[in-house]
């Protein structure tokens, strides 16, 4: 598939996530609700309508591609899970965690609005990917719903992207070994990454064989993503990331550039996409958006 191609794919996933995610988040209270506060409201769209590249849903969409399950689901838990994303940063950026100001090219929520306002959208946000995906909306049989509910639970929560987080602070006053880093990274980044994976073959309703190979395949693009991720904070500038660089040296974070370096981290990246691509050769052709998007996360420049 060619860049452009692949582009075109992830920007028409962006926009149908955003349309949805914009519906999601209308000022009218859902039944059950009793009133959505109007400074509530802007803080989390301001944290949501921002100009993220939307990876997470696009992967969702495509996994569940593969295995020819429905769009409209596949669409609303991409939504959901960009929820997730979305206040996993808020809080990121909040001072008692990497204390950012600018984030998706804006300032960050406790910026723009204030630090409890940024606490509060992480809190609405974390609970409407759940509802989102219990909705009858988001056509999915009973077992599907159920098994999506508590993967996303367990990649988000305590032993996913929360867990990872308190290693990642952790590990700015006592730096861990490589297997540590391995561990923080897969549960910080990894874990929703792979749940996007994952999502599909669930969505789908395809079969044990499939979801495992699908949640491998997460699980290395996820430490390809992350370790992108720390690469562009060495050498990429702010503006082109819409969000401060030279961070991660800054505060003494162990991360793998860090200890081996940048031309390590390069061939890491790349053995990383090969062992991506062995993972979905049963897939043939089938699976050649999936492996774009592999390449994509090792070469992408924002
Ligand atoms: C940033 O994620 C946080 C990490 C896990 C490295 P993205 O690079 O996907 O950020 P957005 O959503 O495009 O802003
Ligand atoms: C973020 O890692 C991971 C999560 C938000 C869960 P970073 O702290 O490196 O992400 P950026 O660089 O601020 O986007
Ligand atoms: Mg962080
Ligand atoms: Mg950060
Ligand atoms: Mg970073």
């Amino acid at each position: 598939m060619s860049d452009a191609e692949f582009s075109t794919r992830l920007s028409n996933a962006r926009q149908d996530v955003e349309a949805c995610l914009d519906g999601l988040l209308g000022p009218e209270p859902l039944p059950g609700e009793t009133a959505r506060p109007d400074a509530l409201m802007a803080a989390i769209r301001h944290g949501v309508l921002n100009g993220g590249k939307r990876f997470r849903p696009f992967l969702v969409i495509e996994s569940t591609r593969l295995f020819d399950g429905s769009d409209k689901a596949a669409q609303r838990v991409g939504a959901a899970l960009e929820c997730i994303h979305c206040y996993s940063l808020i809080h990121d950026d909040l001072p008692a965690m990497d204390d950012d100001d600018l984030r998706r090219g804006r300032p960050t929520v406790h910026k723009a609005f204030d630090e409890a306002a940024a606490i509060l959208a992480g809190d609405s946000l974390l609970t409407l990917a759940f509802d989102i995906i219990a909705d009858d909306a988001t056509p999915l049989d009973a077992t599907a719903r159920l098994t999506l509910i508590s993967t996303l639970a367990r990649a988000a929560g305590l032993g996913g992207m929360a867990g990872g987080q308190a290693l990642d602070l952790a590990a700015e006053k006592t730096p861990p070994d490589e297997g540590g880093i391995v561990t923080l990274q897969a549960m910080k980044t990894g874990a929703l990454i792979r749940f996007a994976c994952e999502a599909g073959p669930i969505i789908a309703g395809a079969g044990n064989e499939e979801r495992a190979r699908l949640s491998r395949f997460g699980a290395v693009i996820g430490l390809a993503f992350q370790l992108a991720d720390d690469l562009l904070d060495l050498r990429a500038d702010a503006e082109t990331m819409g969000k401060a660089t030279g961070k991660d040296a800054g505060r003494g974070k162990g991360t793998l550039v860090s200890l081996h370096g940048e031309a390590w981290a390069e061939r890491r990246l790349s053995d990383l996409v090969s062992e991506a691509e062995t993972l979905l050769a049963p897939f043939a052709g089938r699976a050649e958006t999936l492996i774009a998007a592999a390449r994509f996360v090792a070469s992408r420049d924002s």
